[in-house]
């Protein structure tokens, strides 16, 4: 895993909310419904700290796959602002997540983005923590400490199929136990439980992590992606009505494989329906399951399958690509033979991490099941592509001439992802 942690900073230096004369909750209630966010929103400290507060510590976020940790005592640490949390399989194989705070004078106890624990012994005075959060010693205390008053502060944590998150609020949105109810019988086909973790990578984009979402939840661009076009069938942005006749013959060809990936889910028994409810819960979600062009296997040249071992209980390679949207911070694209996870977390106002986990079977092994550069190859170029749309962005939004601008028709999930985060931010506004 490769992690460039190098920071640049702007020569414009930072908008504040307060520059602009209106408060943050008049900022927020301002926005022109289908433009883009004002500068103020991309560009200042004081809407950094807003947005850790109001979303990223109010809502649950997709943290980690399952396959990060395979054995007991494999932990990961998720770095939220000033917060810092450990992600942990327990003795009892269950995934588990606490505040990575030592309950003694608050040293941080682990410092690496990833790695295996016996127990959790604290740098500072060894106070030593069970992997359940337990305090199991500490040296020179009067006989009546209670040790079961000072084990690691737990962190709500769900892991669904094999996809874990996690949420610092005191009281977590309710609903989402409701979206994943439903949304687990679309992901249990793919087996994410029993996959490994073929490849990870993060890059620090320039730019603030609305923008990176932003520019995630949009097509209009994907001109700027070649190798991903290889895999779409080329009809973005048409619908049957307005389709030209010039691509009559690809619109026939992508209703007929959409029809062959339904009766394939039909007959495998798994489900098939889009569900896109983005904007007006506190856990906004999208599932779409559509065909992809050429063999349709797999994100390729010319779709091909990129890994001999399938995923999970599925029995056709030509499955096409089930992906599902998560608001504030993930998105995923599962196939017949890999999944591709992704999960932004901002690092500032300018600045932001995209990790992005490659998923095979537990037992498909590389060089033989699969050539690792050409699993990789159509997302790392994508994002390498998208990193640069978005550094670009950043660079525009800073300029004092940048003005909210307009969404195109093919834009909704953009709109639905400012709506969400405006709608968020105006009601945490309003409560602290
Ligand atoms: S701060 Fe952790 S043991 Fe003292
Ligand atoms: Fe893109």
């Amino acid at each position: 895993m490769s992690v460039d942690t190098a920071r640049t900073t702007t020569s414009t230096g930072t908008t504040t909310a307060s520059a602009t004369g209106l408060t943050p909750a008049q900022l927020v209630a301002r926005q022109r419904p289908g433009y883009s966010l004002e500068a103020a929103l991309y560009d200042s400290r004081e809407f950094f700290d807003l947005d850790m507060a109001g979303i990223f510590r109010r809502h649950w976020l997709f943290v980690a796959a399952e396959a990060e940790l395979p054995e007991p005592g494999d932990y990961v640490t998720v770095e939220l602002g000033r917060a810092s949390v450990i992600v942990l399989r327990d003795d009892d194989e269950q995934v588990r997540a606490f505040h990575n705070v030592c309950r003694h004078r608050g040293s941080r106890l682990l410092d690496d983005a990833c790695g295996s624990v016996g127990n959790l012994v604290c740098p500072y005075h060894h106070w030593t923590y069970g992997v359940d959060g337990r305090l199991l010693h500490a040296d020179n205390q009067p006989p009546t400490l209670d040790r079961s008053t000072l084990g690691l502060r737990p962190v709500h944590v769900r892991a669904v199929e094999g996809l874990v998150f996690i949420c610092l609020a005191d009281e977590p949105p309710a609903d989402f136990d409701d979206v994943m109810a439903r949304v687990q019988p679309y992901l249990a086909p793919y087996g994410l439980t029993r996959t490994k973790v073929a490849h990870q990578v993060d890059i620090v984009e320039q730019g603030n992590w609305k923008l990176v979402m932003e520019n995630n939840r949009e097509c209009y661009h994907c001109d700027g992606h070649p190798e991903l076009l290889t895999a779409y069938f080329p009809l973005h942005g048409y619908t049957a009505q307005d389709c030209p006749p010039r691509l009559r013959p690809v619109w026939q060809r992508f209703e007929e494989a959409g029809a062959a990936l339904s009766a394939s889910c039909s007959r495998q028994g798994f489900p098939t329906q889009t569900m896109r409810e983005l904007d007006d819960r506190p856990t906004g979600f999208m599932i779409n399951h559509s065909p992809l062009d050429g063999d349709g296997h797999s994100y390729s040249a010319g779709g091909k399958s990129v890994c001999r071992r399938r995923l999970g209980a599925i029995d056709d390679p030509r499955f096409g690509d089930f992906h599902l949207h998560l608001q504030p911070n993930s998105w995923f694209h599962m196939l017949s033979d890999n999944a591709v996870v992704f999960s932004v977390l901002p690092l500032d106002e300018h600045h932001s991490r995209l990790r992005t986990t490659w998923l095979v079977h537990e037992d498909a092994v590389e060089g033989v099941d699969y050539d690792l550069d050409a699993l990789i190859h159509v997302w790392s170029a994508t994002n390498a592509q998208d990193s640069a749309f978005v550094a670009r962005t950043q660079l525009g939004v800073l300029d004092p001439a940048y003005t909210p601008g307009p969404y195109s028709q093919v834009e909704g999930d953009v709109e639905a992802f400012v709506t969400w985060y405006t709608r968020r931010m105006a009601d945490y506004l309003a409560r602290r």
